[in-house]
């Protein structure tokens, strides 16, 4: 998969992407992660890419002349169209699901904004969808585009150590994931149940299926559809 990412602030990527899964999958090739300064492609001689609102109103909006001859420039740089992403707190949210669609992709585009806002003719120009990862506001797009990548590439094949690993991950079934324990089998007083040590697997898969949901209608009744009320 490549992922391109349109930013003003490309160091904020270099941590995240220089650790663990994200720094292991790069250099194995699973993923090409391209980073590109819009700033560079401001036109002014102060390299302004954000303007007073029309209409009046707080703070400044990205100007459309810089985000669309940065999307212009990147678009070219691979033969694959990609989905282009606008990271915004208007968009669809972000959950597992849509981390699942979007790690089918071949590539992905990610545009992250500062300031109050986009201009309108970004979005709707650009053939923009929008993404917000909850409901709040951050300052930019950055760590949001971060969050993504991150969720996305974990899934790519081969990202994980244990191909079957993503299967069990909290949300894959519409649960929360069940209790997990390791070694010592005693911690201060604490024991591992069980069932875990007898070394029953068909047991064990039932007991952690029910324990996923029973910790979902605790925590997460909100993630239960009817089906999965047992
Ligand atoms: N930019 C600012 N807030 C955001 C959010 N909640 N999700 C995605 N991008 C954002």
């Amino acid at each position: 998969m490549r992922i391109d990412i349109l930013t003003l602030f490309p160091e904020m990527f270099e941590s995240p992407l220089s650790h663990s899964i994200l720094k292991r999958t790069q250099e194995t090739g699973i993923v090409d992660i391209v980073l590109t300064n819009i700033r560079d492609f401001a036109t002014d001689n102060y390299r302004k890419v954000d303007d007073k609102p029309y209409g009046g109103g707080p703070g400044m909006v990205m100007m459309p002349g810089p985000v669309f001859d940065c999307f212009e420039y990147v678009e070219k740089l691979s033969p694959e169209k990609g989905r282009v992403i606008l990271l915004t707190p208007q968009g669809q949210k972000f959950n597992q699901a849509k981390s699942v669609e979007l790690s089918a992709e071949k590539r992905l585009v990610l545009i992250a904004g500062k300031y109050e806002g986009f201009d309108e003719r970004i979005r709707t120009g650009l053939g923009a969808e929008q993404i917000s990862i909850g409901d709040y506001v951050l300052s930019g797009g950055e760590l949001a585009a971060m969050i993504i990548i991150d969720a996305v590439v974990r899934l790519l094949a081969g990202a994980l150590g244990d191909e079957d690993s993503p299967k069990d991950d909290s949300f894959s079934a519409g649960l929360l994931e069940y209790p997990q324990y390791t070694r010592p089998e005693v911690f201060r007083g604490m024991k591992v149940p069980d069932i875990l040590l007898s070394g029953d697997h068909g047991k064990i898969a039932q007991w952690r299926r029910r324990q996923a949901i029973e910790r979902t209608k605790k925590w997460r009744p909100d993630l239960l559809g009817d089906n999965k009320k047992e």
